[in-house]
């Protein structure tokens, strides 16, 4: 079990959460025997018995393996049925294996995977984003990752400027320039599990500052020599953060005031709207990133630009047309099946209405969890957006990523995981995100309702709320 740190809101002892979790290890263990066998086997091949490390970070004993998603219904290898409140961390936001997507990708699939030229599909998809996200010009990579990676790469080309400011305690895929956070002593420093390059000054490439503090902001800025500064329009990757009232107006001056680009990753905001926060607020980026749910799940991401960007990358190397003329791209990026797959799920799948039926989602789950709250007299809080919310160890909503992180607490968390799991219930690992896909039912909300409700009677009842 982690154990890094605990919230001054706890509401428990640690004797009393580790008898809770050694009854619900115990139940864990009694209904995932299939699971636990498939792990113990596993551990021969895959280091630490899977495949990619986050799939072993869910705070369970072992991972659940799976055998089946379809929609908001996950079913494991034992035969357990769960309802799906974590969706892949966004990948599957609008359910798993949407209907018009399966369509359109066992279409193409027999017409060629991928052929290094483009599909008239592309137009299509180029014409979409702009007609959502307001910039007019796009371009396609594999994960969300790699999109911010490659914009990162054309703001330090058109600048000449060698560094990235992000937010303390952002995540944007697992880029150098976005890692290193702001330490005890105010210094740029890895956290301990991140620092693979023990070697790399981390104030070569990066600045951090927290997100609201634009004091700090405007400090850091004025040194010049940010390429650009990449941010999350509201922080959703240490808990969730909301922007200031006028944060992001100022944002933008500042960003040219001092000549850096504005780079927006919408990768898990798009659940703000059709054309992700962006749109929803009228912010004006001068990029915006996003991946993970843009193809129903199928790995793509995009990246969009003004005009202006679009000259300058051609100005700079001075013939128009050079295809790559910056180190960007990728064999199998903007492959025909994941075109196709981007093309159903936008214009098909995640459309205006099934926003409007999450957004209504969202406000049933976080009203019920307010009122659960409230009945036990519980000092946490609920932070929503778009069609996410996001309960917090914290009575205030938090102001920046310092303060979301200093309520973290792994083993209460976890703990409350492993209760829901145990009751066919899934939310978010890391933190304690639930995101609300189109396919969700009022009764399914309602479900994960009861369910937060039974798991915080039984802390409120041993701690006696505050
Ligand atoms: C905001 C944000 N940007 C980018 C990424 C990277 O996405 P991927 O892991 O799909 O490359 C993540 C991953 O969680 C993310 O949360």
């Amino acid at each position: 079990m982690i154990t890094e740190k605990k919230s001054p809101y706890r509401l428990v002892t640690d004797e009393q959460l580790a008898a809770l979790r050694a009854r619900e290890d115990a139940l864990f263990q009694k209904r995932t025997t299939k699971s636990k066998r498939t792990f113990n086997r596993a551990q021969e091949m895959l280091l630490n018995g899977v495949p990619m490390p986050w799939m072993g970070d869910w705070g369970t004993s072992h991972p659940i393996f799976v055998s089946e998603a379809k929609g908001n219904r996950v079913t494991d290898i034992d035969g357990n049925q769960y309802v799906d409140f974590c969706l892949g961390d966004t990948g599957a936001m609008f359910g798993h294996s949407p209907e018009a997507t399966i369509k359109a990708v066992s279409k193409q699939v027999r017409r060629g995977i991928t052929t290094m030229m483009p599909t008239e599909d592309a137009l299509r998809i180029g014409q979409e984003l702009g007609r959502r996200f307001g910039l007019p010009l796009w371009q396609v990579a594999m994960t969300a990752t790699e999109a911010n990676r490659y914009v990162i790469r054309i703001c330090r080309t058109l600048t000449g400027r060698p560094k990235v400011l992000s937010m303390n305690e952002s995540y944007h895929g697992s880029l150098d320039e976005t890692l290193p956070h702001i330490g005890p002593d105010g210094r740029l420093e890895l956290r301990s599990n991140y620092d693979m390059n023990p070697g790399l000054p981390k104030d070569a490439l990066s600045r951090v500052v927290e997100f609201n503090d634009l004091e700090a902001l405007e400090r850091e800025l004025a040194h010049k020599d940010c390429a650009c500064v990449l941010a999350e329009p509201v922080m959703t990757n240490c808990g969730m953060v909301l922007p200031a009232p006028r944060y992001h107006e100022k944002l933008r001056e500042l960003c040219t005031k001092y000549g850096a680009y504005l780079v927006l990753d919408e990768t898990h905001t798009f659940s703000n709207g059709y054309g992700g926060y962006t749109k929803a607020y009228g912010l004006e980026p001068d990029f915006i990133t996003l991946g993970k749910s843009i193809a129903g799940g199928i790995p793509v991401a995009v990246y969009g630009f003004t005009k202006e960007v679009a000259e300058r990358i051609n100005a700079s190397f001075g013939r128009k047309g050079v295809s790559d003329p910056m180190g960007i791209g990728g064999t199998l990026s903007a492959n025909t099946f994941a075109i196709a797959a981007m093309r159903a799920t936008l214009t098909k799948v995640a459309t205006e209405e099934a926003f409007e039926k999450m957004f209504a989602g969202q406000k049933r789950l976080s009203d019920g969890l307010d009122a659960i709250l409230q009945k036990y007299n519980i000092p946490w809080s609920v932070t929503r957006s778009g069609a996410r919310c996001e309960l917090q160890f914290i009575p205030t909503l938090p102001k920046n990523g310092s303060e979301a992180k200093n309520h973290f607490d792994w083993d209460l968390m976890y703990y409350t995981h492993l209760f829901l799991a145990n009751r066919g219930l899934l939310i978010t690992p890391f933190h304690n995100m639930m995101l609300i896909p189109p396919v969700a039912t009022e009764a399914d909300i309602d479900i994960l309702i009861w369910g937060w409700d039974d798991c915080l009677a039984e802390i409120a009842g041993l701690g006696g709320g505050n």
